[in-house]
């Protein structure tokens, strides 16, 4: 059996790093959604790489590079497979979803962007899914146009319909929110997106590491997300562009392997997904990537979805009985990410305590400023749920939380 046949029933013991004490505390490791753990099938697929086929890739008649570029490009695949992509070159490799959004940015907004064209995205947006179309804004003189939130952390559909017009070129939206845990109905906002004429990318960091996602299904144009959250490499992510418009973008970045050949005087670019991988690429990230969705599927999202959701529920459940503590958001549909807050604790003095207890979360503005300001905080404490976390975690936050309190009574 390999060890991406496994059940989540050992699944904790295929990650190292919760064998260790923090602070001579047990690790209640809850901050997955800012990075995942690494399972070993992966680390050891990395080190195998460095170990046996240390070599550049596209490049080398020699072995050991066409073994390099063998499971690199079989990693390809199995991201494609995952995505259900139509065609292994949909996937290029970045280094993660805000080099893929910034790709976008890039590409796309000089190929179709131009003065007074609109871009929209939602309040719940990552910042790495609004600062890119602010600098497109002040290359091009696009406008950048947002669609709020309701108080729960829901996007405001009516408001989302009326922000669409003959104007939109590109609607970019997250499929679950970082900051809140919001799962967005990312069929239908295409659909709508699609029907006023704009190409839609999907920022799908939080989504891939819990739920399914087949692109040809969403029929999203661009979808972005990255290996680290959905426990591959750091460093490595994803863009999945539909072909006829990856074809037809220009590329951002020049170097060795996105050419055909280059005078002095004309340069011609190489095929897809070629034309925007410049520069050697992070080989051994690829392919601990590829390692990684094999473990999801291992796993099978039907496995994950059910505990996560056991973990929600619980979580929620516990959390709300500790008085003094304010959730922050509500969302109709949510993923394991709690946003939260105690009364006369700042989520930095909060985040500190319950590090000293062994109990990792983040604390802060979670690169979401824009939701912070609708909730008028400037911080909150996240705690987020991955495939290890078990029911100790959430008595070792909640008897954290409430030491936290007692210290500051
Ligand atoms: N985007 C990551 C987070 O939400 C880093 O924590």
């Amino acid at each position: 059996m390999s060890k991406a046949d496994t059940t989540l029933l050992d699944v904790r013991a295929q990650f190292p790093c919760l064998d260790q004490k923090v602070h001579g505390k047990r690790l209640a490791y809850l901050d997955s959604a800012a990075t995942a753990l690494k399972p070993v099938y992966v680390i050891d697929a990395v080190a195998h790489h460095y170990t046996n086929e240390s070599a550049n890739i596209h490049r080398g008649v020699h072995h050991l590079s066409e073994k390099a570029t063998a499971a690199f490009e079989a990693a390809r695949e199995t991201v494609r497979a995952h995505l259900n992509a139509a065609h292994a070159h949909e996937v290029i490799f970045t280094s993660g979803t805000t080099d893929s959004i910034n790709l976008v940015a890039q590409s796309f907004g000089q190929l179709e962007i131009g003065k007074g064209d609109e871009i929209l995205v939602t309040e719940m947006e990552h910042h790495s899914n609004i600062v890119p179309w602010q600098l497109l804004r002040e290359r091009t003189g696009a406008v950048l146009r947002v669609a709020p939130i309701t108080d729960n952390g829901d996007v405001d559909r009516e408001a989302f319909r009326a922000a669409l017009n003959e104007r939109t070129k590109l609607v970019a939206f997250t499929a679950v929110s970082n900051a809140l845990g919001t799962v967005n109905p990312v069929a239908e906002l295409t659909r709508e997106a699609h029907a006023a004429g704009a190409s839609v990318l999907v920022d799908a960091a939080q989504a891939v590491p819990v739920q399914p996602i087949d692109v040809q299904a969403l029929d999203c144009d661009f979808l972005a997300f990255s290996g680290h959250k959905v426990f591959g490499p750091t460093g490595i992510g994803v863009l999945y562009g539909k072909e006829g418009l990856l074809e037809a973008m220009p590329p951002v970045k020049g170097g060795g392997d996105m050419i055909l050949s280059v005078t002095f005087e004309k340069t011609t670019y190489n095929a897809l997904p070629h034309k925007f991988e410049a520069g050697t690429a992070h080989i051994a990230g690829a392919i601990g990537l590829g390692r990684a969705l094999e473990f999801v599927r291992g796993l099978g999202y039907g496995a994950i979805e059910a505990h996560e959701a056991t973990l929600l529920a619980d979580a929620l459940n516990a959390l709300q009985s500790i008085d003094g503590l304010k959730l922050v958001g509500t969302p109709a549909n949510r993923k394991g990410i709690i946003s939260f807050l105690i009364d006369g604790i700042h989520p930095h003095d909060l985040g500190t305590i319950l590090d000293q207890e062994g109990v990792a979360v983040r604390a802060g503005h979670h690169c979401a400023q824009p939701v912070m300001q609708h909730y008028g905080v400037a911080a909150t404490a996240r705690a987020s749920f991955s495939i290890y976390n078990n029911h100790d975690d959430i008595d070792q936050l909640v008897a954290a939380i409430r030491k936290a309190q007692e210290i500051f009574r």
